[in-house]
């Protein structure tokens, strides 16, 4: 797979390959594969060509001498319905006319990538390549991670179930998320909820959702989900810097968290480890997860959306980008649908998360060395101005 990813990549890049019109015949049937890749050959008479309209019979038409020489009546005699020459150009990398700027679209004047070839590989185009790898690796392979994590997450629910309090509330409460804390939170979330659905139904959907929903309906429904995909995408990257920069603090490491990482944090035994604010697990997530994944499925997704100034913006460019996000986006995926089902299975968590207060025992038992510092005094059980519901945890 390793080898398959690297050609392809190296293949967008332009880094390997031959011209398909060098062999003749790439045209028809794929040859063999080559033991060694061949540097671009650009085809006969077309190198540098600039400009000029393939498609046009005549004088202009210099990227083909005998091309140019026949008319299409000659053309259509001799070999009837023969366009393969026009189609040796196109898969040759000829730039033809475009009336779109050269800024906004670079590649315009080229109708398909050039046609290339790697170690182990038919001739193909370097999109055919993306869309091999996109169709054959990144859908099945990701596919499958999802499906196992879902089902693995299904056992734990059947062997574990929720993870229940202990000891009985006290009804003293302690602030464990202030308003910001949590509009950031949720704002993120919403996003992220959005951009999973989305982003799923279309990778997915054209394996899952066509065949039952056929053509018309799923082509609306991509549709609408595609700009939602790129309307919460803005809010997400946004709303992700600032979880980042409001929880980054409470997310750095701390002595013990090694140990609670290699004994599971006790989730098997009767008594959770001692954690700070957040314990090792919720660390993990947060540099994996949020900061490192975050951020290079929010920067892959921009380049995507065409968000980078002064980026060029070729098939090769996106190429590349997509492959990025996907690979990033389905262990984000993963590392959340973790984080997502411990939100709700732990009793009182998701409370936490929704009103800002958790109850004395519930800090205890799940971080009991942040609830240590509330009783001390060293954190303020209540730290935002907003109105208090009930009697907090006192000093
Ligand atoms: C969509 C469903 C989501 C649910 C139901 C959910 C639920 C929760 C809950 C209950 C907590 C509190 C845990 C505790 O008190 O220790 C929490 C914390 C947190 N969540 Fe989420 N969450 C979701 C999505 C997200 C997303 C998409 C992100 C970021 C990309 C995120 C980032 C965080 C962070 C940074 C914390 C603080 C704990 C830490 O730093 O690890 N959450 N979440």
């Amino acid at each position: 797979m390793f080898r398959q990813l690297t050609a392809a990549a190296l293949m967008t890049l332009g880094l390997c390959g031959a011209s398909l019109a060098q062999d003749p015949k790439a045209a028809g049937a794929a040859p063999a594969a080559p033991a060694v890749a061949t540097p671009v050959v650009p085809v006969a008479g077309t190198a540098g060509v600039q400009s000029a309209n393939i498609f046009q019979i005549g004088p202009d038409a210099d990227a083909d001498p005998n091309y140019a020489k026949q008319t299409n009546g000659e053309r259509a005699k001799v070999q009837p319905g023969n366009n393969a020459p026009v189609w040796r150009q196109v898969g040759g990398g000829v730039t033809g006319f475009s009336s779109l700027p050269k800024s906004e679209a670079p590649e315009a004047g080229n109708l398909i990538q050039p046609f290339v070839q790697y170690p182990g590989s038919r001739y193909t185009t370097a999109g055919e390549a993306w869309r091999q790898v996109r169709n054959n690796w990144l859908i099945p392979y990701g596919g499958a991670l999802l499906l196992i994590v879902l089902g693995a997450i299904g056992l734990f629910y059947w062997r574990v179930g929720m993870i229940k309090l202990h000891g009985k509330p006290t009804g003293r409460k302690i602030e464990r998320f202030t308003p910001f804390e949590r509009s950031a939170h949720w704002a993120n979330a919403g996003a992220f909820s959005i951009l999973a659905i989305s982003g799923l139904v279309m990778a997915f959907g054209q394996f899952l959702l066509l065949p039952i929903m056929g053509h018309t309906l799923f082509g609306w429904l991509a549709y609408v989900l595609k700009n939602a995909h790129n309307f919460a995408g803005p809010v997400f990257a946004v709303s992700l810097v600032i979880v980042i920069i409001t929880f980054i603090r409470d997310n750095l490491p701390a002595k013990g968290d090694m140990n609670w990482l290699l004994k599971g944090g006790g989730m098997f035994s009767e008594h959770e480890l001692k954690s700070g604010r957040f314990n090792a697990g919720e660390k993990v997530v947060f540099w994996g997860g949020v900061f490192v994944l975050g951020l290079v499925v929010v920067a892959s997704g921009m380049v995507l959306n065409k968000l980078v100034p002064g980026l060029v913006y070729e098939r090769s460019t996106m190429q590349i980008a997509h492959m990025v996000h996907s690979v990033s986006n389905i262990l984000m995926l993963v590392m959340f649908m973790g984080h997502i089902y411990l939100g709700f299975a732990t009793e009182g968590a998701i409370e936490g998360m929704k009103t800002g207060y958790v109850d004395e025992t519930w800090a205890r038992e799940h971080h009991e060395l942040w609830y240590d510092d509330v009783k001390s005094g060293r954190i303020p059980a209540q730290r935002s101005p907003q109105p208090v519901p009930g009697p907090t945890v006192q000093v």
